[in-house]
């Protein structure tokens, strides 16, 4: 307990609370102000600041994928980085991966649905801190970040493209080819279409890797704890620490968004989307693992680059689900990634919560008051940082 540090915010926020007051008889509204001016800072016990602390430091350090011989490798990041926003990937020319993937929307496109060639069933999701995930995709259809890669170019409502296509794409621009050379040693092969179209999904998922969202008042105010210092209103709002302990706590959120990127990588049904009354119902995690488990790109094949391939066999082995479950996601920058939902059909923030935590009855709706929602918001913002890292650089010539 951090008592007599709460104890002296508490007079604090009395002085705060009888200028407030002041303002208030001026104003004629103080029935709001008297509530803020009660609801003091929270103090955190031993073990409430043991679940803050789980969730960082960030950024986290997580090493080159096994699966992936090129994780990590600038050449290998670079040649990635240019053929995402390359739209001649498309089989028409004119759609690339940037096209629902946009760097300045945190990598979404903020649209309910994506669009390529045509519109796709579900929410766009950003592309940050996917490094070290299990699963990819709302339904886990991937087990590696480069399988993952592969499906868009392949699906005819996004990319519809063929291996053939991507090939001889490499195979014929010269700066391509240089760059394919550099990073795996020797030119695209002339006859193997599928390995030069799997290799591209290793320098897609290179680059993607490099995707890490910054630093936010939330890591500032964890990391203070982790060093033994009181919290303070000064650097982090009350509202927003009083919906931190209610996110560990009260809310549950914890139990599924766990961890410094706020998800445990795992597959629930909740409340979140409606499900639609006409239509068919978006199975989820089910049909996620049937594909995994006819992938010709999955671990267990032989495109990995993990020898020992038991850590896919495992995963694919073990994988279960049931209807209507979707993966957890991140909640870092939700911000900028509206609408929300594999479905995309909640458009804010605080409609999120209403849904997901308001009315008492689904899967992580634990029936918080208007106010506590109210906090739980203003905590989810701190989560949000609006300095994107992330700057395309013209690539240098390979010759
Ligand atoms: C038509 C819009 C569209 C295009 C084009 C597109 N994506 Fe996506 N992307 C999506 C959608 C929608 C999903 C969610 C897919 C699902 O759950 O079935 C997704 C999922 C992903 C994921 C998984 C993220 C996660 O959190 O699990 C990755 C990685 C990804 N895309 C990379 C790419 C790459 C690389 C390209 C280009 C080769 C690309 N995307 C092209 C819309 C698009
Ligand atoms: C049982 C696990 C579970 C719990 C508990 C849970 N969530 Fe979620 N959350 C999910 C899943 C799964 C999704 C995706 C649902 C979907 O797409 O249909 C999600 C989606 C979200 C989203 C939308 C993010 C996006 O990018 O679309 C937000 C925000 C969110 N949750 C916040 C919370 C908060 C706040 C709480 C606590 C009140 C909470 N969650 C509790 C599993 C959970």
């Amino acid at each position: 307990m951090i008592s007599a540090t709460s104890r002296a915010s508490l007079d604090m926020s009395r002085i705060a609370f009888a200028v407030v007051g002041f303002a208030c008889v001026v104003l004629w509204s103080c029935v709001s102000a008297a509530d803020e001016g009660l609801a003091a800072e929270p103090s955190f016990s031993d073990a409430e600041i043991k679940i803050i602390l789980s969730h960082g430091p960030w950024p986290t350090r997580v090493g080159p994928d096994p699966s992936n011989r090129v994780s990590g490798k600038p050449d290998a990041i670079e040649l990635g980085t240019v053929l995402f926003f390359d739209q001649r990937l498309s089989g028409s020319g004119t759609k690339a991966c940037a096209t629902c993937h946009v760097p300045e929307r945190n990598w979404t496109d903020n649209l309910p649905h994506g669009v390529g060639m045509a519109q796709v069933d579900r929410n766009t999701p950003t592309l940050m801190n996917l490094r070290g995930q299990r699963w990819y995709g709302w339904d886990g259809a991937a087990d590696s970040l480069w399988s993952q890669s592969l499906r868009p170019i392949l699906d005819a409502r996004e990319l519809a493209a063929t291996p053939r296509h991507v090939a001889n794409l490499l195979r014929n621009d010269e700066q391509l080819s240089c760059r394919y050379r550099r990073v795996f040693g020797a030119p695209p092969s002339p006859i193997d279409d599928e390995t030069v179209f799997v290799n591209v999904g290793k320098v897609l998922a290179a680059f993607q890797e490099t995707l890490v969202s910054g630093r936010t008042p939330f890591d500032q105010f964890r990391d203070a704890l982790a060093r033994g210092e009181s919290p303070s209103a000064q650097t982090y709002s009350t509202p927003a620490q009083r919906g931190l302990q209610i996110f560990i706590g009260k809310g549950g959120c914890s139990r599924c968004h766990s961890g410094a990127n706020f998800t445990s990588g795992e597959f629930f049904k909740t409340g979140l989307s409606r499900e639609k009354p006409l239509g068919k119902p978006d199975p989820g995690r089910p049909e996620g693992i049937r594909q995994v488990r006819e992938s010709r790109f999955n671990l267990l094949g032989s495109y990995s680059d993990d020898a020992s391939r038991a850590a896919g066999a495992q995963r694919v082995a073990l994988a279960s689900g049931s209807d209507g479950e979707f993966k957890v996601p991140t909640l870092r920058n939700l911000m900028l990634t509206a609408p929300y939902g594999h479905d995309g059909d909640v458009d804010t923030i605080a409609e999120v919560v209403r849904r997901h935590a308001g009315d008492g009855q689904s899967a992580g709706s634990p029936g918080l008051t208007p106010r506590e929602q109210t906090d739980l918001v203003v905590f989810l913002e701190s989560l949000s940082t609006f300095s994107n890292p992330w700057r395309p650089e013209d690539a240098s010539r390979c010759d």
